[in-house]
């Protein structure tokens, strides 16, 4: 791949007088393609930030001989209101650890870091151009998603002390650059079970800012299961009061969220650039609303709390009217605070359902989704029950085949890739892991990163793919710290595999930029598995 030309954009006065020195500077800077093999460089020796992104940007070309110094004075300048969000993420970020103002400014008038929005076309929907010159780190991004992946990317370019919660010496340099990125897939995610284990809104916050920094923009939140119902549904006050008054292991308590509760998480993500997608599973994984509602059991009597870890043993009564009663009445509650388009009905395990009720029960939950205007996404086993296209299967399976999901691919619908053997980041590294599963194998860092997407399932080609999701099961978590032994390294894993191209995959190369990311980990108080097949960056 040759240079890329010089950024576009209106011209800024303070930029014309470097134009020239940059493009001469271009003819012999090392140029890292979307293979994130360095072209040419004999001028190449430590690693920079700019080898050691997570994900690996489609292209990236240095310029040796500029860097850019992140000053008091400097200004986070907006073009366009679009761009807001993501400027203020960003002085969230700088703001104590640099001990700058870091004022947010309309309009562009000085030195510091500028958000504008005539990207190149090429970049998309998600994309962004990030251009570090003498005086400016200039972001271009045609949407707030776009402006909120270069934000992470500059972040990853700063010193990691730069996330500290507290003020820390400079100086706040950034390296000379032009990088050009754009995601492989629309759909990158992370999924947080909230109903094995309770996690407070504060730790789930805690969750979303670490996965936004990989450049998620989906968060799955697994909202029910056998052991708990984990959001207020107004209208049947029960779910909660007795559905989420305890979880795997016993502990007893208002173990919910809000509806307020939740609308902040969701108002939080998305200041993060992040759409939640809420999940009811169902028929099966239903003991905690069978448990709080006698009416929803074909025999008329509640079951009780259930507090272990087997699946397959809960059934919502398929055959009775007050069954999608209730699910009308969750669907419309959860979808009016829900900005997202997407509804996720679960759908997995439904071991105690007769094959011809499951049919029965999607083909009247599928439509009640569809009146409150949003989109079904389940587990992938819903998708034998309908032909409709535009639904997302997500397969969670084991197998390298599935016959409903290959078809499904064939008819139309995109894929969204959450194999339990690479990417369920509660699956044990290797049989001393303390914490996880292992049903679905162990999983080492180089296994989850070893599978391409678009090229797994037989039948379902790089077309047919949405994206990936790194779903994260809490039968045996409890905490934060445990949350991320179990997630990092393995949720930068999946948003590489969900973002960078399929022709920069190469074992070799990612491993260190994954173990770069090390002291950033470190001084953001993320306890991650140290992994012996990643060298770690001291
Ligand atoms: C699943 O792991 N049962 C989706």
């Amino acid at each position: 791949m040759s240079p890329s030309p010089p950024p576009q954009g209106p011209p800024l006065p303070w930029r014309i007088g470097v134009k020239s020195k940059r493009v001469l500077t271009a003819l012999t800077a090392l140029v890292i393609a979307g293979s994130g093999v360095l072209v040419t460089t004999p001028s190449a020796t430590a690693a920079t930030p700019l080898q050691e992104l997570v994900p690996q940007p489609v292209q990236i070309q240095p310029h040796t001989d500029i860097t850019f110094t992140l000053t008091t004075d400097a200004k986070i300048q907006i073009a366009t209101d679009s761009a807001r969000k993501p400027a203020e993420l960003l002085a969230s970020i700088l703001r104590p650890s640099t001990g700058f103002p870091l004022t947010i400014a309309d309009g562009v008038t000085s030195e510091g870091i500028v958000l504008l929005n005539n990207a190149d076309p090429k970049v998309g929907q998600d994309g962004y151009q990030l251009d570090v010159t003498p005086k400016q780190v200039i972001i271009r991004a045609n949407t707030t998603a776009g402006h909120f992946n270069g934000i992470s990317t500059l972040r990853q370019l700063l010193p990691p002390k730069a996330e500290a919660k507290t003020k820390q010496a400079g100086p706040w340099q950034v390296p000379g650059a032009s990088i050009l990125d754009y995601p492989r897939y629309q759909h990158r995610g992370a999924m947080l079970d909230v109903a094995r284990h309770f996690f407070t809104p504060d730790q789930v916050k805690r969750y979303i800012d670490q996965i936004a920094a990989f450049k998620i923009n989906y968060f799955h939140l697994h909202l029910s299961d056998d052991q708990g119902w984990r959001l207020e549904i107004k209208s049947w006050p029960e779910l909660t009061k007795i559905g989420g008054s305890t979880e795997v292991g016993g502990r007893k308590g208002n173990l919910y969220y809000t509806q307020d509760q939740y609308k902040d998480l969701v108002a939080y993500a998305q200041t993060r650039g992040i759409t939640v997608i809420p999940e009811f599973d169902m028929p099966g994984h239903t003991n905690a609303a069978l448990a709080s509602y006698a009416e929803l059991n074909c025999d008329g009597k509640k079951r009780p709390l259930y507090t272990g870890t087997d699946v397959g043993f809960s059934s919502l009564c398929i055959s009775k009217d007050i069954t999608y009663k209730f699910i009308e009445d969750v669907v419309k509650e959860v979808s009016a605070i829900t900005p997202g388009q997407y509804f996720h009905i679960g759908g997995d395990e439904a071991l105690s359902t007769p094959d011809a009720d499951f049919v029965k029960f999607m083909n009247r939950v599928l439509p009640i989704v569809k009146k409150y205007g949003k989109t079904t996404t389940g587990w992938h086993e819903f998708i034998k029950t309908t032909k409709d296209t535009s639904l997302v299967p997500q397969f969670w399976g084991t197998e390298t085949s599935d016959a409903n999901v290959a078809a499904a691919a064939q008819r139309g619908n995109k894929i969204l890739m959450s194999p339990a053997n690479r990417i369920y980041l509660d699956m044990k590294y290797n049989k001393n892991t303390k914490l996880g599963q292992d049903w679905a194998g162990l999983v080492e860092v180089k296994t989850a990163y070893g599978w391409n997407p678009g090229a797994y399932l037989n039948g379902v080609g790089e077309n047919s793919i949405r994206g990936v999701e790194a779903p994260l099961w809490t039968e045996t978590l409890k905490t934060s710290a445990d949350i991320e032994y179990m997630a990092f390294p393995r949720l930068p894993v999946a948003a590489e595999l969900g973002w960078s191209t399929a022709a920069s995959h190469n074992w070799d190369k990612f491993a260190p930029r994954l173990g770069a990311q090390g002291p950033r980990w470190k001084v953001q108080g993320i306890s991650y598995y140290a992994s012996t097949q990643v060298p770690w960056k001291k």
